[in-house]
């Protein structure tokens, strides 16, 4: 008896916890502005990434879902200046060459002052 009330209960844990995940997924801030150096910040469509893309790696293989990553990172030396930009430039000179739509490769139309 006491072992079939721990399975239920484990049981609608688990239920319980997949429903919240998938129900209330942080998805983070539908448009993010980045710290861009000496060039300027740099005004990122998060969201339109994520509909478009569908894969979070896409960007988040670099740095972990959480503000201020970027930023971190590179304090803690484990995030090169630039890789995270270089991950921008080369899927939008990707895409272009496919001819769909694509993001800005120059540097003054993502950095602004
Ligand atoms: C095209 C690149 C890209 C893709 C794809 C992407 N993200 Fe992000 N995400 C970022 C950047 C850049 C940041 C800001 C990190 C920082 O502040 O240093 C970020 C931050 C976040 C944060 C932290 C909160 C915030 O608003 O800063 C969450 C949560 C997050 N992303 C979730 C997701 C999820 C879930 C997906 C997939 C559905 C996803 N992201 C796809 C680039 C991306
Ligand atoms: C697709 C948008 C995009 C384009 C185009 C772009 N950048 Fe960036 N840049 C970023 C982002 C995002 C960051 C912050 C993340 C990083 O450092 O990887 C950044 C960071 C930087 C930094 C600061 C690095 C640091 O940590 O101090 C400099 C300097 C810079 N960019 C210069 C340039 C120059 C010069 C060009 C043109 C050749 C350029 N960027 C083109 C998005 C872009
Ligand atoms: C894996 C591919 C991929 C990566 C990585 C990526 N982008 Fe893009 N980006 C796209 C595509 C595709 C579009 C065109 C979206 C559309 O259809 O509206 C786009 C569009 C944009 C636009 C223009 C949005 C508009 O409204 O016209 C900006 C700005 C931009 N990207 C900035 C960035 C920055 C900054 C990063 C890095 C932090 C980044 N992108 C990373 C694929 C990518």
């Amino acid at each position: 008896m006491r072992a079939n009330c721990w399975l239920l209960f484990v049981l609608a844990g688990i239920v319980a916890g997949i429903a919240v995940t998938e129900a209330g997924e942080n998805k983070g801030a539908e448009i993010i502005v980045l710290r861009g150096g000496r060039s300027g910040r740099v005004t990122f469509p998060h969201a339109t990434h994520q509909k478009v893309l569908k894969d979070c790696k896409l960007c988040h293989h670099l740095f972990p879902q959480k503000q201020g990553a970027i930023k971190d990172l590179k304090k803690q030396g484990k995030l090169k200046k630039k890789a995270v930009m270089r991950n921008c430039m080369r899927c939008h000179r990707k895409t272009a060459k496919t001819g769909r739509k694509s993001g800005p490769v120059r540097c003054k139309t993502c950095h602004r002052k």
